[in-house]
């Protein structure tokens, strides 16, 4: 990161998923007018930037992240004068707007595609990644990431296309010099329209190994394999770099690289100021990996990794949750009796680490995980995926369903819950995806009024960053309490100290006197509804936060 691009750090970045957030015209989807309709919530929330979903036109086989109109907007989520309004009324608020691109991939109803697929001279030819079939077969054996084969046969080419994510959202080749000036010749058209950020989508594999071989990973149960080492090629890397060079650098634009990379030092390659690539990282792990090898001990892990990794020369995206993962208090804490206490300790959790805090859209509110009838009933194509390859590895199809309510993203989809009434006051007509039934008692409006709840939470720990510069700018260092369950750390800047407890279980746990010594006054706690902090001795889901000055 530039000096210039200081502003970045003290960000609080919000990200609505456009589709659930607010229907302003009762067709049960949201859309950018609601948006608009809402900016005044944000306000009062205090964050300072929004990161929005892709809003493209789209015809939805993955919600929006399949654009087949990359400077159009999604016909149901208004027009290109909402989006400008959107923007105007951003800025005059002072919250900085972060749009989403995918560019690893588009949709297979682009006009680019709808040309290059059309014969194999055409101009477009070269846009998309083509190869003829081998002994009548698809080119290898790589699995997409949303079932099947990572190949599509087109008659009319008599040749296979490449798409790692759905069959309807073939790779874009980055190989080809003229596809790469379009893509950023339409970067370069939105940053010129006031856009102050990218998050970009599925960075990791724009380079492609140009043989394919073939992979050597065990089989998934529909007997195709995910590829080896796709991910963080040279290549890929020299490409973002290229991009950076030619449109992010020149105009001061925040950028967020989404990217698959199983180590910090993987990470650290996008991100590190000398590599002139993204200003930060959003890593994507699997919900499934997520939900089964998480613990309080590993997320204090993760986080001392990377701060060590980009202490001098980086920065940090800091989330719990998006949109493709289910919802956090349901996976990291606690959505039966200790809901309220744990959605404010993983609040505190996140806000107190270095980086710059990304919250997902009802998060604010501690929305939790949804557990719909069926299969039939969950829209998310990867959940429909993950539940067919269970069946065909042996499982019931009850065990299925029960591990699709667990992971699904559409646990993070379901509409925000303004309200108490039945359709959450998310619309007026059909909401696209079912309304969690608990908006009765989770909700925008009883929180707005209660100065105790989660919502008036996250505005406090928002507002203490420009307070405490130790929450943005400060050191860290995790200290060590004897206990798993009990993370603890220090944040400094100057002469300010900050003390941070989370106790992640629903035992008590005590915190040792000497971590305590010179802790000063605690200003806030996930227990502000019983008195606030009154330890040593933590409660279940207990978080503390203490200032001292030394
Ligand atoms: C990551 C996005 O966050 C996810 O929602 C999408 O399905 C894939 N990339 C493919 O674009
Ligand atoms: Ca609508």
């Amino acid at each position: 990161m530039t000096a210039e691009k200081e502003w970045i750090k003290d960000l609080v970045v919000y990200q609505i998923y456009p589709r659930s957030f607010c229907d302003s015209n009762g067709d049960g989807v949201g859309d950018l007018p609601g948006v608009l309709q809402k900016i005044g919530y944000l306000e009062e929330l205090g964050v300072n930037a929004i990161w929005l979903s892709p809003v493209y036109r789209s015809p939805n086989d993955d919600n929006g992240y399949d654009i087949s109109g990359y400077q159009e907007i999604m016909e149901e989520f208004g027009t290109m004068e909402d989006w400008d309004r959107l923007r105007d009324a951003c800025h005059q608020r002072g919250i900085r707007l972060i749009m989403d691109l995918v560019v690893n991939h588009s949709s297979d109803e682009h006009p680019w595609f709808v040309e290059s697929q059309s014969s194999k001279g055409n101009p477009k030819s070269d846009y998309y990644i083509w190869r003829d079939p081998v002994d009548g077969h698809e080119p290898n054996n790589w699995a997409s990431v949303f079932g099947g084969s990572a190949w599509e046969y087109v008659p009319a080419r008599g040749q296979y296309y490449f798409h790692y994510f759905s069959k309807k959202q073939p790779d874009l080749n980055w190989a080809c010099l003229q596809l790469r000036e379009e893509v950023y010749r339409m970067m370069e058209w939105w940053a010129d329209k006031g856009v102050d950020g990218f998050r970009v989508d599925a960075i990791s594999y724009l380079d492609k190994p140009q043989d394919f071989p073939p992979s050597s990973l065990p089989p998934l149960p529909d007997g195709y394999s995910f590829p080896e080492g796709l991910a963080g090629r040279p290549g890929t890397h020299a490409y973002i770099r290229e991009m950076n060079r030619r449109v992010y650098a020149p105009r001061n634009v925040l950028t967020v690289g989404e990217v698959s990379a199983p180590t910090v030092e993987e990470l650290a390659n996008y991100v590190r100021t000398g590599r002139e690539e993204f200003d930060m990282a959003i890593p994507f792990v699997p919900p499934m990996v997520e939900i089964d090898t998480w613990s309080p001990e590993k997320l204090a892990r993760d986080a001392w990794e990377s701060y060590r990794a980009l202490e001098k020369d980086g920065w940090w995206a800091r989330f719990l949750s998006n949109h493709d993962k289910p919802r956090q208090v349901s996976l990291y804490g606690d959505d039966g009796p200790y809901w309220e206490a744990s959605a404010k300790l993983l609040a505190l959790f996140l806000h107190c680490l270095p980086g710059t805090p990304f919250i997902y859209q009802g998060e604010e509110i501690g929305m939790t995980n949804v557990k719909l009838p069926s299969i039939q009933a969950y829209d998310d194509l990867d959940t429909r995926n993950r539940y067919h390859q269970l069946l065909l590895s042996g499982s019931s199809p009850d065990a299925a369903l029960a591990r699709a309510q667990l992971e699904s993203r559409d646990n993070a989809r379901t509409p925000v819950q303004w309200d108490g009434s039945p359709k959450g006051g998310f619309t007026t007509g059909q909401p696209w995806l079912g309304v969690n039934p608990n908006t009765k008692r989770i909700n925008v409006e009883a929180q707005r009024q209660d100065p105790l709840s989660i919502f008036h939470f996250y505005r406090r720990l928002i507002a203490l960053r420009k307070e405490c510069p130790a929450l943005p700018h400060g050191d860290l260092a995790f200290l060590d309490t004897g206990c798993g369950e009990l993370v603890a750390w220090r944040r400094r800047a100057g002469d300010e100290t900050l003390l941070v407890f989370c106790n992640f279980s629903q035992e008590a746990h005590t915190i040792p006197p000497g971590l305590l010594e010179g802790a000063g006054e605690a200003l806030l706690s996930s227990y502000d509804r019983e008195g606030g902090y009154q330890g040593p001795a933590l409660r279940p889901y207990e978080a503390a936060l203490f200032r001292a000055r030394i």
